[in-house]
């Protein structure tokens, strides 16, 4: 039986097989449920702060609907309207918060941060995405799976574009702990790191699942499920934007990437925002293969099952 209360969530490298899959149905309840006109108030009287350092369109509504849904008060702290890391350091915010909240979401550059928060407030803190990790995200996009194929089994996911920001590391981590098999394809400048790659393969020795890191877009898809892309420049890299754009273009995701799947079941997910015309053409993120949309809607559940789980009553 999972029972996550009072658990943090700042990585799934610290979630099992079996927490995970518990969190996605969850969030499939949550969904059916919502969907029913059935709220059934899992966060009464709790307050939960937002705080984020990043912008965000998903991520925040995500937690803001899903407190007001199970009534709870959420409220959304700007970097700029709190002291956090300028006037005081992270430890004094995140005991300060701890007195007055019972949950605490932290978007913004380092991982540190988010971790120390966890360490000093005292109740669970949920990463709403990092540099380096953004593990909220890859739970709607296994619900997404799951809603489509009924199972993420045997699947094959192949990510192409920037292989060594967040969401690459934490479709890896997700994928090695689930079973799915991973590809990336990504030039040899932006592979992994080596320490994320000897992590996952851990994760993979156990779970069964294979990842491959390969420069070649096209053998990166052959067989895939699963065809997911990102941003080539994150927040925070704009001034790497040029760069990116110059070597990442064999990378776009377009309708010859599509059909070297050799599948005319494959399904296509971003986590969004997406820039059309870069990482994906207007044809794909609209062709029938793609799923992005049910996956933006399933942020909301997915988020929710996480704030219940953890720190429900
Ligand atoms: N996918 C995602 O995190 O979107 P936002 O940046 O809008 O939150
Ligand atoms: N890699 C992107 C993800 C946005 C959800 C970024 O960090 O900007």
């Amino acid at each position: 039986m999972v029972n996550l209360k009072g658990r943090c969530f700042l990585t799934l490298k610290d979630y099992s097989k079996e927490e995970i899959e518990y969190l996605v149905d969850l969030a499939i309840d949550l969904k059916n449920k919502k969907k029913n006109g059935i709220f059934e108030r899992h966060l009464e009287h709790k307050n939960i702060a937002l705080i984020f350092e990043k912008p965000s369109t998903r991520t925040r509504c995500s937690f803001t609907i899903g407190c007001i849904d199970e009534g709870a008060h959420p409220e959304y702290l700007g970097i700029d309207d709190i002291q956090l890391g300028h006037k005081e350091t992270v430890q004094d915010t995140a005991r300060v918060l701890g007195r007055f909240f019972d949950g605490i979401e932290f978007r913004g550059f380092s991982q540190k941060t988010v971790e120390a928060l966890a360490e000093y407030s005292g109740v669970p803190v949920w990463n709403g995405l990092t540099d380096e990790d953004h593990p909220t995200q890859i739970l709607a996009d296994f619900m997404t799976i799951k809603e489509h194929f009924g199972t993420s089994e045997n699947k094959k996911l192949v990510y192409l574009g920037d292989g060594r920001n967040n969401m690459a590391n934490a479709l890896m981590i997700g994928c090695s702990k689930m079973g799915i098999d991973f590809t990336i394809g990504s030039p040899a400048y932006l592979f992994p790191t080596q320490e994320i790659i000897d992590t996952c393969a851990e994760f993979a020795k156990k779970s069964g699942s294979k990842i491959e890191i390969t420069e070649d877009p096209y053998e990166a898809v052959k067989g895939a499920d699963i065809i997911y892309t990102d941003v080539w420049v994150s927040m925070g890299e704009e001034a790497k934007s040029a760069e990116r754009m110059a070597i990442l273009r064999p990378y776009q995701v377009n309708d010859d990437i599509m059909a070297a799947t050799g599948k005319d079941t494959t399904i296509f997910l971003h986590c969004l925002p997406a820039v059309r015309g870069n990482e994906v053409t207007n044809e794909v993120i609209e062709g029938p293969q793609s799923l992005v949309f049910d996956e933006a809607e399933n942020r909301m559940h997915t988020i929710k099952a996480v704030m219940v789980a953890t720190a429900g009553n």
